[in-house]
């Protein structure tokens, strides 16, 4: 089974792939993550994508693809991805056809996770993250056990610097111009399904029992 996670940032994207990795033999690729770990190596790479980031911008789609179909060269990865907030371009979404036909493998669904803008602000502000292994946690509704300290790894829980007011307005106008369009490439394409986030985890969870292509798996 291979899918893909599009949304609004902050619409659950990573708590979600969390939660169906647990259920489905997933491996979650998380773009946002994998530029998190070169910006925390301080590799002059990891200097690039940080400008980009911390002002709530696009990192360029050659750069993102690159770093994409290098992970999707382990064979296991290739057969199993939950790819989470990629493609987010429509060049993006073009190359990322082009890969998997070179790779001789197919998207089965591409799931659109639906939360109101409003709700959104309200889930960010509240995040935080891991600085160790990118666990996400809330501070009202999913509080780490203990303050500031990651439940699996131990490592610091942080707020993230696009998380800041000013830089997750940007964020979500980026998503309405640029993303949101991906939604009808997807549908064209014939593997779209599409979840409502507004409620619980669970909730999406049973929205999915109805629509999964390969339940099974
Ligand atoms: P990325 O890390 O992918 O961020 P994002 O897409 O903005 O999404 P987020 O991680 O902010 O949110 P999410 O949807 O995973 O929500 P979460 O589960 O955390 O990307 C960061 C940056 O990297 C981008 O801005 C860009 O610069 C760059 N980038 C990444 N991919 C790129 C690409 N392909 N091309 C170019 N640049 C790229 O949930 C949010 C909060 O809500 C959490 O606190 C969670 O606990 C809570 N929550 C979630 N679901 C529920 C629920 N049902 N009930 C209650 N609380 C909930």
């Amino acid at each position: 089974m291979r899918m893909i996670l599009l949304g609004p940032p902050g619409s659950g994207k990573g708590t979600l792939a969390e939660a169906l990795c647990q259920r489905y033999p997933f491996i979650h690729v998380s773009t946002g993550n994998l530029f998190r770990q070169h910006i925390a190596n301080g590799s002059p790479l990891g200097l690039e994508i940080r400008s980009y980031m911390d002002q709530g911008e696009l990192v360029p789609d050659e750069l993102t693809v690159k770093l994409v179909e290098e992970v999707l060269q382990d064979p296991k990865i290739r057969e199993h991805f939950l790819l989470d907030g990629f493609p987010r371009t429509q060049p993006q979404a073009a190359l990322f056809d082009q890969c998997l036909k070179r790779l001789g493998v197919k998207l089965d669904a591409a799931l659109h996770v639906h939360v109101p803008d409003t709700l959104i602000k309200q889930r960010l502000g509240g995040r935080r993250v891991c600085q160790g292994c990118g666990k996400t946690y809330h501070i009202e509704s999913y509080p780490e056990k203990v303050s500031g300290v990651c439940d699996s790894c131990g490592g610091a829980v942080i707020l993230r610097p696009d998380d800041r007011p000013e830089v997750i307005e940007k964020r979500l106008k980026t998503y309405h111009e640029i993303t949101a369009p991906l939604v009808e490439y997807y549908r064209k394409q014939g593997n779209l399904l599409e979840v409502d986030n507004s409620g619980s985890i669970e909730s999406v969870l049973e929205q999915l029992q109805h629509k999964w292509p390969h339940e099974e798996q």
